[in-house]
């Protein structure tokens, strides 16, 4: 029998499935609850292209019959239906815990639409560590020295982009504050806190139903 958490993702994921709509190009997020969103996309049976945001969706969605395109010659998307790590009640989030959070940035900001899907343990009060980084393989080490507090990922293949995966560990308030320090550090290709602007909406999976929070 499937655990509480994935009946919510799935709760949550088949919601969003139902904003797609026949016509539309679509971003496709990655992750266990973009897992329950791919079925649910492919069984209504629309007349869609997809982009995807790692190789496993691609190979994913492929497998169900979605019709997925590199993200070339396409400069907009109708929607991109994403999970998250964490979510305030503000709209920041934490993504990138499974390493794809640069594309997926890219696709978020691509998007007319951008939904987040999660279960109920997703919702957080305040934003914590770790913030997952991709960093450049140029002067890997280099550029770890004037990020602290920061790790590589352990046991963690590069992106297809050829980034190095890596973790902020360090505490911080301010969400904007550390976006934009990380963002004025050569090297530092992405990291997983997405600001409120990118953000349409969520829809949180609960025991009792979908919230869907615009
Ligand atoms: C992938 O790198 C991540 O950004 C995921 O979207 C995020 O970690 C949510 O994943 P789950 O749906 O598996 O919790």
């Amino acid at each position: 029998m499937a655990a509480d958490v994935d009946l919510e993702k799935q709760a949550a994921a088949s919601a969003a499935a139902c904003l797609v709509e026949g016509g539309m190009t679509v971003g496709l997020g990655t992750g266990s609850t973009v897992a329950y969103l791919l079925p649910a996309i492919a069984a209504r049976g629309l007349d869609i292209r997809c982009v995807a945001t790692s190789h496993a969706t691609e190979s994913d969605a492929r497998r169900l019959g979605l019709d997925v395109r590199p993200f070339e010659g396409i400069d907009r998307l109708d929607l991109a239906i994403d999970g998250a790590d964490q979510v305030t009640p503000g709209n920041w989030l934490i993504k990138g815990g499974g390493g794809a959070h640069t594309r997926e940035k890219v696709v978020a900001a691509a998007a007319e639409r951008f939904v987040v899907i999660v279960s109920s343990d997703k919702p957080v009060e305040r934003l914590s560590p770790p913030v997952p980084l991709e960093l450049m393989g140029f002067g890997a080490d280099s550029i770890l020295r004037s990020l602290p507090q920061a790790k590589l990922r352990p046991s963690t293949p590069r992106t297809p982009d050829g980034g190095l995966i890596a973790d902020w560990y360090g505490e911080f308030d301010d969400p904007a504050a550390l976006s934009a320090l990380l963002e004025a550090t050569p090297g530092v290709v992405g990291h997983g806190l997405f600001s409120p602007e990118l953000v349409s909406e969520v829809f949180i999976g609960r025991k009792d139903g979908v919230e869907h929070r615009r």
